[in-house]
């Protein structure tokens, strides 16, 4: 036996060698000869992925951007989550990037989000795929659906979360925006209800799936990853109980249920349970921590800005005023629209926020930018966060200003490239599904705040990236009611 695999050895062993040696060799003539962007490898294996993920506060690039731009300039290489990688802080290149998704390159996000996310998450997905998938989402948040359903529906979880609030009282601003966002989303695509058990189990059940989303992916038990796994285990469980009573519903031709996306995709999709209860897993998702953490950070900038809440209970007690002229209950769409300056703060709690900061994708073909040449094969990382807080496209970057958003200001040249480079949602066909949605949360959420509380820090935080963005101590506030809460 071991005479046979020293004769192979000695057969494969050469060419193999040779082939290895001519490998090495073209990979480091290519690379001589393109023009690749500056930069450097870092570590051995792990390159620069923990000097790039290391935590720093949301609204900076960290000192690791930093230092890279500056040494660098806004399109970098390193070598991050095992690959080589181009950075990019440049909003031309991140804009054609997004644009080319699916011809010069792709959505690729590392093994970890596929294997917790699943593989039928719209994440993941490339292709035919994704875009039946994308559009059974668009059709749930669909303009028509907004106006008519998801209003009322944002205005009444809304309300429950507020109406909850007792005066001088403190608690986490993050816990409540999660509660809102969640509870929404969970009535909207299974028609669990808040405040039930189950409905708080499952939200808190995606608290450790979250974790897990941006760890390394390292399976055994104890860590992060082993426990978003058994996480991901959980809440498929609660969702198929929820497929299987649906399907039984819908045999027995019981009462029907209102619309939800569960009911929707098993009645008007092809999708497999698999597809299914992919889908609404990281809808669920995608639905609540990226709302929820925007409008925490819009509660976060705005106790640190009177002037524009003052503002916005100007605007928005003239809505409220107008509403009950008419003899409304709740706001209509027309009330949404006349949001105007709600809509700069939300901006801007955006772009200073960096909820989103940075997004994965693959090259798919040599590509040549601005004289670097971008090689097929590599990771490219657009990192809007970089653009957001850009000094040369935002005045002053690190100081809330939702004026700088207002149609007067817009004008401008310098104007229209900052409103050019604002990718708070991504851009191209995989533009964010729920944006409007977002909006829309914001928003409503904002209307009812400002006109039922004054608020403040009941203690110091800070919003940090770690990647994702979370106040380290939970965004603790104290509240006072204004008049007669919540009437209006
Ligand atoms: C302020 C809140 C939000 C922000 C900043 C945000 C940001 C983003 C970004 C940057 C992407 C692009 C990812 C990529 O290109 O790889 C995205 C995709 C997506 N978002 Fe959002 N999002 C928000 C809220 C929501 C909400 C409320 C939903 C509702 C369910 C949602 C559903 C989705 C979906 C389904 C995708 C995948 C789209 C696709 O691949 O075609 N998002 N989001």
């Amino acid at each position: 036996m071991s005479m046979l695999m020293a004769e192979e050895l000695r057969f494969f062993l050469p060419p193999a060698l040779v082939a290895l040696f001519f490998y090495v060799y073209l990979t480091r003539w290519r690379r001589k000869r393109l023009n690749l962007p500056p930069g450097g490898a870092g570590w051995p294996f792990v390159g620069d992925t923990f000097a790039y993920l290391k935590p720093h506060p949301a609204t900076t690039v960290g000192r690791f951007m930093e230092q890279h731009i500056a040494r660098f300039g806004k399109i970098y290489r390193s070598s991050l989550f095992g690959e080589p990688t181009i950075v990019s802080a440049d909003a031309g290149l991140n804009r054609f990037i997004l644009q080319n998704e699916g011809k010069l390159f792709e959505c690729s996000y590392p093994s970890s989000i596929g294997g917790i996310l699943g593989k039928w998450s719209m994440l993941v997905l490339v292709g035919d795929m994704h875009r039946e998938m994308r559009m059974i989402s668009l059709n749930f948040m669909s303009n028509l659906r907004l106006r008519s359903h998801l209003l009322p529906e944002v205005e009444r979880h809304t309300l429950l979360v507020l109406r909850s609030w007792r005066d001088s009282s403190t608690f986490s601003a993050q816990e409540e925006a999660k509660k809102f966002t969640f509870n929404l989303m969970a009535k909207n695509i299974m028609s669990m209800n808040p405040r039930e058990p189950e409905t708080e189990k499952l939200r808190l059940e995606y608290i450790t799936f979250m974790k897990g989303v941006v760890s390394a992916p390292l399976n055994f038990p104890g860590t992060a990853y082993w426990r978003a796994l058994k996480s991901r285990s959980n809440i498929l469980r609660v969702i198929e109980q929820k497929m299987e009573e649906r399907i039984q519903e819908m045999t027995s031709e019981t009462e029907e249920r209102a619309e939800d996306l569960l009911g929707w995709a098993l009645k008007q999709s092809n999708l497999s349970k698999e597809q299914i209860l992919d889908l609404l897993l990281s809808l669920l998702f995608a639905g609540h921590e990226t709302s929820s953490m925007a409008l925490a950070l819009a509660i976060f900038f705005l106790e640190g800005c009177p002037k524009a809440v003052r503002q916005l209970r100007i605007e928005h007690g003239e809505i409220a005023r107008k509403r009950k002229q008419r003899g409304d209950a709740g706001l209509n769409w027309e009330d949404y629209r006349r949001m105007e300056f709600t809509q700069c703060v939300i901006n801007e709690t955006l772009r200073l926020g960096n909820v989103v900061r940075f997004v994965h994708r693959k090259v798919l073909k040599d590509v040549e930018y601005k004289g670097y040449n971008i090689p097929c094969g590599w990771k490219i990382l657009p990192v809007f966060a970089a653009v957001h807080l850009d000094p040369s496209i935002y005045d002053d970057p690190h100081e809330f200003n939702p004026w700088r958003w207002q149609q007067s200001n817009n004008s401008t040249a310098a104007a229209a490239a900052a409103a050019n480079s604002f990718m708070p949602y991504g851009g191209g066909p995989r533009l964010c599904a729920g944006s409007e949605l977002a909006k829309l949360e914001m928003a409503v959420f904002l209307h009812h705040l400002v006109l039922s509380y004054r608020w403040e820090l009941a203690e110091a935080d800070q919003a940090f990236a770690c990647p994702f963005v979370e106040f380290r101590r939970g965004l603790p506030i104290r509240v006072h009611a204004l008049h007669d809460t919540c009437s209006h």
